[in-house]
């Protein structure tokens, strides 16, 4: 096997529950995913990732897992997990799955008789820790710290009385990676889907698997108050000890592909720990930090208003990791937004402006460097949630954010924030065409759909030339194959234009060629002196050489001298 094929190859998140029903229940399905791959041929990419099908009492959409071997039965078997992964390859695409880490759902097997008593086999495959006692007498939890989704870090459990740790909800309690023999069944997980032939890992969380085992309490709060402090269990050095160790076990006899997620506290000299040739870990790192450059980062509630993208902020974080990464000499993920995340269209693009931008988006994405990632529904400009309800939200962090802010905001207030910043953008259901549920069930989608489905859908947009959909393809195929590609994917990286408030302006260069991407993240036009050379990609069909239209983006083949440069 190749061993770099990463290196030359654009992926496809496949959201499993909500891609495609083909059984009718309003869930998607593995065999909805199956019957979808001529759909992603056609789209022209060559590896997907699909997130956890394992069973789960869906708490945290499949996150919560009851069992790391084996198929939910609401999404289909193992045969067709077997069928899929063979299909795929016959297809000339390669199967990355979620290998989630940091936790199993409360309803496994091993936390029931972890939880039974304090001498259990397998109490240690958790953490656990006796509860405070506060001034007013009351029994809390172990330490002040808190969780992802909010409240405590922990969750009290009666039949030993005391608490298990948990940085994401109640249902979902921390495994112990400092256990030996937990570490020994992690691997066995891994290397029962890796011989049933997938390709590779999106490894779920690993930034959290080294915790500070002290337990003491955080000094960002007091004793008796929440501290959101992730550094007591984020990017802890005796993590790379866990994944070098799982690497030597696993992995190395396998060469396959590992991209571990370590969301948005890690930096470039903590990816180049996970990712480190001397001391081998993991292949890359998936983090979070060019998905907010639009105002919106960190803000307890958020109030309508215009989204406007920090251009200079993207450029910034842009220019830190990918430069960073090639001068390191080590690879890169390199994608708008995931399931995590609002979609990519409305946190750069702009519905007024849906078509333009949203082939702005396509553009950009696959003219950077890196193993490109395109998250589903994004190639067709899918948007935010339009809920009307409280209801409506589904997701755990948006429940918990509900239940933690209904007391001081209205529910208007609330949705206003959800539909910018909640889970839930990312988990609609696909709309595959304008007939009833967007083609996505012949019946009620498990989770409410957006209504735009009948003007944005992957049907209309395949039968047009000008669509989001088709600028995906184009671009999939001038990076993949063309006589550009090489440019495109082995090709450097610069910035030509470090000041633009407005456009975002870069370069790839390869021997003496060199293609500049140019781009207008405003909704007006933009003057800027455009620089010679053959126009290899529009997405408006007519332009001038004094500036950019609303959105427009334009990419500039031409030969590279470095001497007059
Ligand atoms: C990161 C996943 O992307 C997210 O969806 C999940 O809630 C947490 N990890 C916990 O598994």
């Amino acid at each position: 096997m190749q061993k770099d094929w990463w290196k030359t190859s654009v992926a496809y998140q496949i959201y499993i529950r909500s891609f495609y029903d083909s059984d009718g229940d309003g869930m998607g399905d593995l065999r909805g995913i199956i019957e979808k791959l001529d759909y992603l041929k056609t789209l022209g990419i060559n590896a997907i990732w699909i997130t956890p099908f394992y069973p789960s009492p869906l708490d945290d959409n499949g996150y919560d897992i009851s069992d790391f071997m084996a198929v939910d039965p609401s999404l289909g078997t193992l045969e067709e997990a077997k069928e899929l992964i063979e299909k795929a390859h016959s297809l000339g695409i390669k199967v990355l799955l979620d290998y989630v880490m940091n936790q199993t759902s409360d309803e496994h097997p091993w936390f029931i008789e972890s939880k039974s008593s304090v001498d259990n086999p397998k109490r240690s495959y958790y953490l656990w820790a006796p509860g405070r006692v506060n001034p007013a007498g009351e029994r809390v939890e172990p330490n002040n710290w808190g969780a992802f989704f909010g409240g405590p870090a922990w969750n009290y459990s009666p039949e030993t009385d005391q608490y298990y740790m948990k940085i994401f909800s109640d249902k979902m309690p921390d495994i112990n990676w400092d256990y030996e023999p937990l570490r020994k069944e992690m691997a066995q997980v891994a290397r029962f889907w890796l011989d049933l032939g997938v390709d590779g890992f999106r490894m779920d969380a690993i930034a959290h698997l080294g915790r500070d085992l002290s337990f003491k309490n955080s000094k960002l709060a007091g004793p008796w108050e929440l501290a959101y402090d992730w550094s007591k269990f984020s990017n802890r050095d005796v993590l790379y000890d866990y994944l070098h160790e799982l690497h030597k076990d696993v992995f190395q006899h396998y060469n396959v592909l590992t991209i571990g997620e370590v969301g948005g506290g890690a930096k470039l000299p903590d990816a180049l720990k996970y990712v480190n040739k001397e001391r081998p870990a993991i292949d890359m790192v998936f983090n979070f930090d060019t998905v907010w450059c639009n105002g919106l980062e960190n803000r307890t509630i958020l109030k309508p208003e215009k989204i406007k993208v920090n251009v200079a902020e993207l450029r910034k974080r842009l220019v830190y990791w990918l430069k960073g990464s090639i001068e390191a000499g080590i690879a890169f993920p390199m994608y708008w937004t995931n399931h995590d995340h609002p979609r990519a269209l409305s946190q750069y693009g702009d519905i007024n402006f849906h078509q333009v931008s949203g082939r702005l988006l396509a553009m950009v994405l696959l003219s950077l460097p890196g193993m490109i990632f395109i998250y589903n529904g994004e190639e067709i400009g899918m948007t935010n949630v339009d809920y009307q309800s409280l209801e409506d939200f589904k997701d755990a962090s948006s429940r918990n954010f509900i239940r933690d802010h209904k007391h001081k905001y209205t529910s208007e207030q609330i949705m206003t924030h959800l539909r910018y910043a909640g889970r839930d953008n990312g988990h609609l259901p696909f709309q595959w065409s304008n007939t009833k549920y967007g083609g996505f069930s012949t019946s009620e989608p498990y989770l409410k759909m957006n209504d735009n489905y009948q003007w944005i859908n992957a049907e209309d947009q395949m039968n047009d030339q000008q669509s989001i959909w088709s600028m995906y393809r184009e671009m999939i195929q001038l990076r993949l194959e063309s006589d550009y590609s090489s440019i495109l994917t082995q090709g450097n990286f610069d910035v030509l234009d470090h000041q633009h408030p407005d456009v975002f302006v870069f370069v790839r260069r390869y021997e003496n060629h060199e293609i500049i991407t140019l781009a207008n993240f405003r909704d007006h036009y933009v003057q800027y002196p455009i620089m010679s050379g053959k126009v290899l990609q529009s997405n408006y069909e007519t332009y001038d050489h004094k500036g950019l239209q609303p959105y427009e983006g334009r990419l500039i083949w031409r030969e590279y001298d470095e001497k007059n440069s």
